[in-house]
This record gives C-alpha cells, sequence and structure tokens, in this order.
C-alpha cells in the first residue's frame, strides 16, 4: 500500500490542466481552460478545467472532479493505479506501508483464490482439448456450436472431467490447498463442483479469472442446465458482467453495449466480430451491473429471445436502466431465437441489419407491447398508461422525459397535460420520499456533495433546480434569464424602454399561467420591482431572502449559454450560442414571441376543452362567450406564427 505522505504528495504535484491536457485539447478562455468534454460526445466545448481550483467539470454532463478522478473516470483505473500513474508522471518515488495483518490476509486470500481460478482454467481447457473424452464430448459440443479454437482459448472455454474428484488430485498435485480450493467454490466437501460439464469462464473487468459456469451436457437428466460459481470473495455475481473484459474497448469505441443473457450470446457474436457484447448471465440485472456499463457508454441495447414469456420479468429490469439515465433501445428476436441461433442461422450482415432495423426504443417498445395486450379495456388502458408513466418518471433528464411524454400521449390518444400531471405526482412523491430517507439519515438534502462547497460557488457548480421540469418550463427559463440577465439593459434607445419593462408589458396577461412556480416567482418579483420604480438585477436576485431565487439567479448566470441547436426546433426556445450577452434584444425580442405562442396555443386548448364542455352540458350561450374568446386567440396566435415563421395547427 502507498504511504499517506506519498499520497499527500502526489495528490499536491499534480496539475489537472496538466494531466487533462494529456488526453483532451485544451484551449485558454480567461482564467480558466475549455475543450470538448472526453466523456460525451458534443460539438461545442462546454469542458471545464479550473487550473486555480484544481478541479475540472463538463457543464454538459455534470461530470467533475481532480486528477486522480479523471483517471480513474477516463483511464478507467483504480485509486491507487491513478496514484502510480501520477507518481510515473511527475517523478515522485512510492513508499509503501506494511499492510496490516487483517489487511495483508485479504488481500493474499483474494490473490491467492485468482492463482486457483486460473490454475482451473488452465486445467478444464487442458482436459477439453487433450483428454479423450474432453475432445469426444466437450470440444465436439464447442465445435458444433460453431466455435473456432481461438475463441475457445480466448474465452478459456473448457470440460470439467466426470470423476468425482479428477481436479482437486490434480490441483493438489499443483501445490494448491484444499481449503482455498473450497473458498474459491471449485471444490465442495472433498469433491469437485464441476463435473462432467463444459465451463465458461467468468472474469472480472481486469480479465483476472473469479469463476466459472459449468454446462450440462446430457439432455435428460434432470440437473440444472448451468450451475455457476457460488459466492465467493472475488465473484460476486451481481457485480459482474460476463463478457464485459473482452468488450469493453468495443463499448467505448461504438459508444453502444448489446445486453444479451447467455454466455454463447456473448461468444458467439464476438467470434463473429460484434465485440462490444456483455451478458447478464440469465439473472436479471443489478445496478451494480449498469454502473459498469455506465463506465464505458450510456447506450445499451437490450436483445430479447423471440418468446413472450421471459420479456414481461425483463421490462422490469429495463426501468432500472432508465433510472440510470442510459439510453435504451430493445431489439427482440423472432420467435424461439436467441441471439446466439439468429446470427448462426442468418449470418452476419442480416443479423447486423436485424439489429439496426428492429431497434426500439425501450419506452415506445413497452408501450406497444402493453397497447397490444390491453386492446380496447379501459381499465387495462388504465393500468398501462400508469405503468408507461411509472418508467417515464424514472428518466432523470427532464428533457428527455417531456419527449416521451409527447409521443406517447400521442401513441395512447391522451392529452399530453394528463400524462405530464401523471410523471409529476410521480416525481412528486418520490422525491418527498427520497427526502424523508435523507432527513431520517441525518441529512440536509439540498447540501453539495463533500469536497464541492467552495469550487461549486466560483465555477456556478451548483445542482440543477427541482427536477421537475416539464410542460413550458424551458420557455420559462428563458424568459426569465433575459428578464434576470438583461432586465435593465435598454430594449430600445429611442424608446427608452427595458427589457425588462418590454418583456413585461407582454406577459402581463399569461403570467398566471406558469409552469414552474419559482420561475413564476421570480417573474412576478420583477413586476413588483418595476412599478416601485426599481429594476431587477441578478444582484437583486442574488442576494434575496428566498433560497431559491438566490439558487436561480447564480445558476442563470453562471451556466455557459445551455441550450443547443437542435433544442431550439424541439422545445422553441431562442438561441444564440455565440455571444448571448450583446444578443439579448433579439434573443428578449424572439423568445417573447416563442413563450407567448406557447401559451397561447395552451389556453386555446384550455379554452376548446371548455367549449366542448359547455356545448354537452347545453349552455349554449355561455359557449358562445367561449367560441367569441377563441377567435380571439386564434387570430393572435397566428399573428405571432407568421412573425415567428412557424406553422400552427
Ligand atoms: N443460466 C443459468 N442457470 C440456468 C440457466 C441459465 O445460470 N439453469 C444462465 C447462463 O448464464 C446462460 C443464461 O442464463 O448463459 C441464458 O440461459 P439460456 O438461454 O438457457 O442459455 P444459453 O446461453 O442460450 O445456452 P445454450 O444455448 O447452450 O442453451
Ligand atoms: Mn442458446
Amino acid at each position: 500500500m502507498i504511504k499517506a505522505n506519498t499520497v499527500r504528495e502526489i495528490l499536491e504535484t499534480a496539475r489537472v490542466d496538466d494531466v487533462v491536457g494529456d488526453f483532451v485539447n485544451l484551449r485558454r478562455r480567461g482564467t480558466n481552460l475549455i475543450g470538448l468534454c472526453p466523456f460525451h460526445n458534443e460539438k461545442s466545448p462546454s469542458f471545464n478545467v479550473n487550473p486555480g481550483r484544481n478541479i475540472y467539470k463538463c457543464f454538459g454532463c455534470g461530470r467533475g472532479g481532480d486528477a486522480v478522478n479523471f483517471l480513474m473516470e477516463h483511464e478507467h483505473l483504480s485509486f491507487p493505479e491513478s496514484l502510480r500513474w501520477l507518481a510515473n508522471k511527475y517523478g515522485i518515488e512510492i513508499e509503501e506501508v506494511e499492510l496490516s495483518n487483517e489487511q495483508l490476509a485479504e488481500q493474499q486470500l483474494a490473490d491467492s483464490l485468482f492463482i486457483v481460478n486460473q490454475f482451473a482454467c488452465d486445467y478444464y481447457q487442458e482436459q477439453l482439448l487433450n483428454s479423450d473424452r474432453g475432445r469426444s464430448v466437450g470440444l465436439s459440443y464447442f465445435k458444433g456450436r460453431g466455435f473456432r479454437e481461438e475463441t475457445i482459448r480466448k474465452f478459456g472455454l473448457g470440460y470439467a472431467p466426470m470423476g468425482r474428484d479428477l481436479f482437486l488430485q490434480a490441483a493438489t498435485r499443483a501445490g494448491h490447498k484444499p481449503d482455498i480450493l473450497e473458498k474459491a467454490g471449485l471444490i465442495k466437501t472433498d469433491r469437485d463442483f464441476f463435473r462432467d460439464r463444459v465451463m465458461f469462464t467468468i472474469r472480472n473487468l481486469s480479465g483476472k479469472v473469479v469463476g466459472f459456469g459449468g454446462r450440462i451436457l446430457q439432455k435428460d437428466v434432470k440437473a440444472p442446465k448451468y450451475i455457476n460459481t457460488p459466492e465467493t470473495e472475488v465473484y460476486n455475481k451481481s457485480r459482474i458482467l460476463f463478457g464485459a473484459f473482452h468488450a469493453k474497448q468495443a463499448i467505448r469505441r461504438e459508444d453502444e453495449c448489446i445486453l444479451t443473457e447467455g454466455y454463447t450470446d456473448v461468444i458467439s457474436l464476438h467470434q463473429a466480430g460484434i465485440e462490444n457484447v456483455v451478458a447478464s448471465s440469465g439473472t436479471s440485472l443489478t445496478v451494480d451491473q449498469i454502473r459498469i456499463i455506465k463506465r464505458y457508454t450510456p447506450n445499451v441495447k437490450v436483445l430479447f429471445d423471440g418468446d413472450k414469456a421471459g420479456i414481461r420479468a425483463a421490462l422490469r429490469g429495463i426501468d432500472l436502466l432508465l433510472e440510470q439515465d442510459l439510453n435504451v433501445k430493445i431489439v427482440l428476436l423472432p420467435d424461439g431465437e436467441d441471439p446466439d441461433s439468429y446470427l448462426q442461422k442468418m449470418g452476419l450482415t442480416v443479423f447486423k441489419d436485424y439489429l439496426q432495423e428492429k431497434a426500439e426504443d425501450f419506452i415506445f417498445f413497452k408501450a406497444n407491447l402493453l397497447l397490444a395486450d390491453a386492446g380496447n379495456d379501459p381499465v387495462k388502458r388504465t393500468a398501462l398508461i400508469k405503468d408507461i408513466v411509472g418508467s417515464i418518471a424514472l428518466i432523470p433528464d427532464p428533457i428527455k422525459r417531456s419527449l416521451y411524454v409527447k409521443e406517447c400521449a400521442r401513441l395512447f390518444g391522451v392529452e399530453e397535460q394528463l400524462l405530464v400531471a401523471e410523471v409529476n405526482k410521480i416525481i412528486a412523491t418520490s422525491l418527498k420520499k427520497h427526502q424523508q430517507q435523507e432527513a431520517a439519515r441525518g441529512n440536509f438534502p439540498s447540501e453539495p456533495p463533500p469536497g464541492w462547497e467552495e469550487p461549486q460557488a466560483e465555477m456556478g457548480l451548483l445542482p440543477q433546480a427541482a427536477p421537475t421540469a416539464m410542460g413550458d418550463e424551458y420557455q420559462e427559463r428563458d424568459l426569465v434569464r433575459l428578464l434576470v440577465l438583461y432586465g435593465q439593459e435598454l430594449f430600445d434607445q429611442s424608446a427608452e424602454q427595458t427589457v425588462a419593462q418590454f418583456i413585461m408589458s407582454n406577459i402581463d396577461d399569461v403570467i398566471d399561467n406558469f409552469d414552474n412556480i419559482v420561475y413564476q416567482r421570480t417573474t412576478k418579483e420583477c413586476q413588483v420591482l418595476l412599478e416601485r420604480g426599481e429594476k431587477p438585477s441578478v444582484q437583486y436576485f442574488m442576494q434575496h431572502e428566498a433560497p431559491e431565487l438566490r439558487q436561480l439567479a447564480i445558476d442563470l448566470a453562471t451556466s455557459p449559454y445551455e441550450f443547443s441547436e437542435n433544442w431550439e426546433k424541439k422545445w422553441e426556445v431562442v438561441l444564440n450560442q455565440k455571444m448571448p450577452d450583446e444578443n439579448f434584444i433579439k434573443d428578449s425580442a424572439h423568445g417573447l414571441k416563442r413563450f407567448r405562442l406557447r401559451k397561447l396555443t395552451r389556453i386555446c386548448e384550455e379554452n376548446i376543452a371548455k367549449v366542448k364542455e359547455l356545448s354537452a352540458q347545453d349552455e349554449l350561450e355561455e359557449m358562445m362567450l367561449y367560441l367569441r374568446l377563441q377567435q380571439r386567440l386564434q387570430e393572435l396566435r397566428n399573428e405571432l406564427a407568421k412573425e415567428l415563421g412557424t406553422v400552427v395547427f
């Protein structure tokens, strides 16, 4: 183990700009450095390095930390490995300390488990390739499944012989101790754990052998088809993804992880050249397994066998992926096929095309599946909507969420607002539950993570606003941004009107229709200020007594401009990537129009609903009133749309 003062020396010497600079092209901007984030795909740089604080932070994906975090995340090194890397870079001599007896024992045990597992792997392989029965039943089985010899070697495939303790005898002869063999799960009460099975070697992320899966050869017996190494000091099945060691580079390269169920699926696809494949080994996914995937890519493609029975159960595991903010696509294979069998049957080209063409977004896959089940039964349909909404609510990213809400509303033929309300309800409940749990643990929920207090304030790394962003929230935020940051600037030299005056005079009729109460409060506060003859400013809001408003002002002032190009189409927010500071006039005029258009559209929809309701109740006189209002609203809307060049339906 590295001595504490060596650790300190390394941490004090390591310069984050220096280390990051080894991997990322950085440009100077003011006192900071910026570059393209190495952790997510982007075209304009949002990756910031602050040499003063010796930390980095990406405003796009949120990743941040110091030089050590960077190495751990970027190079997938462990903490001590990162320290050694840095010591080497800066020529620091590492002093090691003696481990405590306990630590030593633990490490020695782990090391000896790795050693006997590697021995077993070699032994099973030797049996497969060189013993009579190994060749006649084991090797011929693998060959029959189309595995080439190089694949058999690469994945450490083997054969465990039939006798009761042949492995134990061989291992003892080679000097391995029975108690270690037992702790590794290789023997059990003086008998071999795996007997007369073909063997699949299970490795951890760094390639060390931690366990095995053994497949039965005879068809008729009652014994389980696969048996796996029991939990040991080095093998915890919920933390292992089969194939991850061989797949990790390809997953990064392809920026996608293909998730299958079985050992043979992984090996078969890998052999065919599709290397970014891992398997959950038949169990449902765990959070630890998902975290492994997430280290390499946010994109997961799940291949489902084409039998309906398993799908329902598997859907639940997929919700976990959503919750971890992964983008999940589903490919349903034809009935009775698994990835291995289908690939072997169709060949690589057809198989690849199939994956490409049939990949369906998880939410829509689930929605369609359930829709088909529910038919026209209203009770089932209600349950289905609740089910889907439950899945959508798990997605941490509000933008993704609203996209799904829109699509699902269309798919189910229900009002978008209805789904929005449902989603928000679920989020609110789980947020409350979370806060209660945190409070019960004695944590103050909005506290920043340890070690970030100071840098956060300086770099504007404050936690994001409440995670219930839905509806018109993006337009609202944009408007509030203009009010707070540029409210006191002159909008129009000749009329001597400020940006705030201009905006407020244009939105007082919709001010009660905000979706986000913090944005609404800020806007109303601006109104009061203007009435008193004062001007809204960042400083004013930064010193506000209400912490939400303070937080928002700091957020707005410190976030780099946060909208990207295709957001404009999707979210109708005003964009100006280059120099937002100089474009507030154009921004305000344009942003305001977009905002009004959204709000008017919403009011129109509500109005139409009212008309329908009144007509159903035969309240014709009142209905006429609403109809006339509708006409006026539509005129306003069309005017606005024309100015914006948008088509309204
Ligand atoms: N599995 C298991 N125990 C079982 C059955 C399955 O651990 N009794 C795990 C194995 O990791 C297996 C995966 O679940 O690879 C998928 O099961 P299955 O589809 O039955 O196996 P395949 O890998 O397709 O194996 P084969 O093609 O040889 O039948
Ligand atoms: Mn199979």
